[in-house]
């Protein structure tokens, strides 16, 4: 067992999949958590502090001699908490929060991206309404509406017709429907392909390119419905090739991690990128995230060999070794089970059983996302309620060890895609 006293900081299953990395890790001694949450407390003690109050997680750092923070979303580092707990002498794992505007201001990401060429689609800043509604009337095709701040993931509009982009102008900039996160808006152009990301885990110099991966955002199978915070994910994407990815990193990744050093602002962390692929080949940038993606990192970290905590301070250090980590020659599919009336306003307090039975599938972890424990009963805490990742030598397999697994569990109200993978499967055939 290692030396290393490390804390995770969130309570969703990314941060669950992080602990559980962390935890592999032979460089660790401890895994906690701030502020966790129910299903993270049987395995990690979890401190209920607010990720925005400094001062508890700096006396919570003193007390339990952290030697490593591992941020999981996004605000908190917005907020600067990787600049305090750097300021204290304390590695963090995550960006600063100048170096986290990629994530928290599209109009930042989108001129940064002009500046260095990067391939992204072509897009216009409005803070005037009146402007924007003109422009918006001479596109000939219906454009993307992004606002400009963090909107917890709703912020951005994919018009269906002029009419639809102009309504959405008058929500964010004219109602302020996200508030001043909507103070200014992009408009972009549609881009047509295969969305799918890649994760980077950055020193702000080097780079370590984790497997790529595919999110399911829509509630539905065949991605119709509405849209959620993701339903399932796999990794890798057989569409990534090597050739792809080498596009992706010269084009895209390099350029932004260069740009951001030569602008005084390297960045540290997590850099995901969310591309859109062209039917011809060519990846597009639609949006930079700061921080691992949900669902994309529980079947990510589980194709990582070696030491997770000690490239994550290598990291915080400025001092990567991209070697640190190995990328194994496996596949991992994750599904979302989620809890009744999800997306919508969702009902909590049902029963959850069959958790063991999952687990005891081969290749299978459950993660726990919106779960609470009532007495000795595990019941749905939350919208997305668990993950269940299935590793194996094909995605077919990892797909049928995930699906055999969530067949066992059952609570009230429960239901999934079907169809996490499948277009990806017929692709390879
Ligand atoms: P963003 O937060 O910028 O990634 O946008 C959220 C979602 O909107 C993305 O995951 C895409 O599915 C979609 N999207 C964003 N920008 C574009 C674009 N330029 N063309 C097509 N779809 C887009
Ligand atoms: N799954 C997309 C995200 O984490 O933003």
């Amino acid at each position: 067992m290692g030396s290393r006293n490390v804390l995770v900081v969130g309570s969703g299953g990314r941060e669950y999949a992080l602990c559980l990395a962390l935890e592999r890790s032979s460089s660790v001694a401890s895994v906690i958590v701030a502020p966790g949450s129910a299903g993270m407390s049987t395995r990690w003690k979890c401190y209920d502090i607010k990720t925005l109050d400094h001062t508890a997680l700096l006396s919570l750092v003193d007390r339990e001699k952290l030697d490593l923070v591992v941020i999981g979303p996004e605000a908190p580092v917005v907020e600067g908490l990787v600049d305090t707990l750097q300021q204290h002498g304390v590695a963090a794992y995550g960006p600063s929060a100048a170096a986290a505007r990629l994530e928290a201001s599209k109009v930042f990401s989108k001129k940064f991206s002009q500046r260095y060429g990067i391939p992204t689609a072509p897009f216009q800043v409005f803070t005037n309404p009146t402007a924007a509604r003109t422009y918006v009337r001479r596109l000939d095709r219906a454009p993307v509406i992004k606002a400009n701040g963090l909107c917890a993931g709703k912020g951005v509009v994919v018009s269906e017709s002029i009419e639809h982009a102009l309504s959405a102008v008058d929500a964010i900039l004219e109602r302020r429907a996200f508030g001043d996160a909507g103070a200014a808006i992009v408009i972009e152009e549609r881009i047509a392909g295969e969305e799918m990301s890649i994760q980077v885990m950055c020193d702000g110099e080097r780079m370590l390119v984790l497997p790529s991966a595919q999110d399911h955002k829509r509630l539905g199978d065949g991605d119709v419905g509405a849209n959620t915070g993701g339903m399932g994910a796999y990794s890798p994407v057989p569409l990534m090739t090597k050739a792809l990815e080498e596009k992706v990193r010269k084009q895209i990744l390099e350029p932004t991690i260069k740009g951001m050093q030569e602008e005084g602002q390297p960045f540290r962390g997590t850099l995901f990128a969310g591309l859109m692929i062209t039917p011809k080949g060519d990846p597009y940038l639609l949006e930079f995230n700061v921080r691992f993606g949900d669902p994309e990192v529980q079947a990510t970290l589980p194709l990582l060999d070696g030491d997770f905590a000690e490239a994550c301070y290598q990291c915080a250090k400025g001092e990567l070794q991209p070697d640190v980590l190995r990328i194994a020659n496996k596949h991992a599919l994750c599904v979302v089970l989620a809890s009744h009336g999800y997306p919508g306003s969702v009902r909590t307090g049902d029963r959850i059983l069959g958790i063991k039975e999952a687990e005891a599938v081969p290749g299978v972890t459950v993660i726990h996302a919106g779960t609470r424990k009532i007495e000795d009963e595990v019941v749905t805490g939350g919208g997305r309620v668990l993950n269940v990742v299935g590793v194996a030598d094909t995605l077919q397999e990892a797909r049928d060890r995930a699906y055999e697994a969530c067949g066992k569990i059952s609570f009230d109200g429960m239901h999934y895609r079907k169809d996490i993978g499948a277009r990806a499967l017929k692709a390879v055939g």
